[in-house]
């Protein structure tokens, strides 16, 4: 879809609701021309915007896997990639199909770069791991 097309090619444009779900290309490209004409938009992306990277950490698995993580990526994303197995579904915190029980340690919230941290003491706490980056030292009942 080219944006700069999009009033020939809806011309009611203006009398209808726009629903847009895609890359966040288009929908940025979208945002940009709905504001412009002042049109509401509801958006959906394909993947979490990712704008809060922190220093990443070391990730154990109950197995004993053990993985050096940076800050950006997800864990879903880095333990997939280094062949564990994760459970996942949406991939950008909404299913909870990704929850995973953490005994120890901190993660950061890619999305806002809010930090989750287990309390000594307090047992373990479930986490997404499609949206949380290793903030240190975590430990996954995995
Ligand atoms: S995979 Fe859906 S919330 Fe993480």
């Amino acid at each position: 879809l080219d944006v700069d097309r999009l009033d020939d090619l809806v011309p009611d444009l203006a009398e209808r609701r726009t629903l847009a779900c895609g890359p966040a290309g288009l929908l940025d490209a979208l945002a940009a021309h709905h504001e412009r004409a002042g049109l509401e938009l509801v958006t959906e992306q394909f993947r979490t915007e990712r704008i809060e990277p922190g220093d990443g950490g070391t990730v154990a698995f109950a197995d004993g896997t053990l993985l050096e993580l940076d800050g950006a990526t997800s864990i879903l994303d880095a333990a997939e990639e280094a062949g564990v197995l994760m459970p996942s579904g949406c991939r950008m915190g909404i299913c909870m199909g990704c929850v995973l029980p953490m005994r120890a340690g901190a993660v950061r919230d890619l999305r806002n770069g809010q930090i989750t941290a287990v309390v000594p003491g307090d047992g373990a706490i479930k986490v997404q791991t499609c949206i949380n980056a290793a903030a240190g030292a975590c430990h996954l009942d995995h």
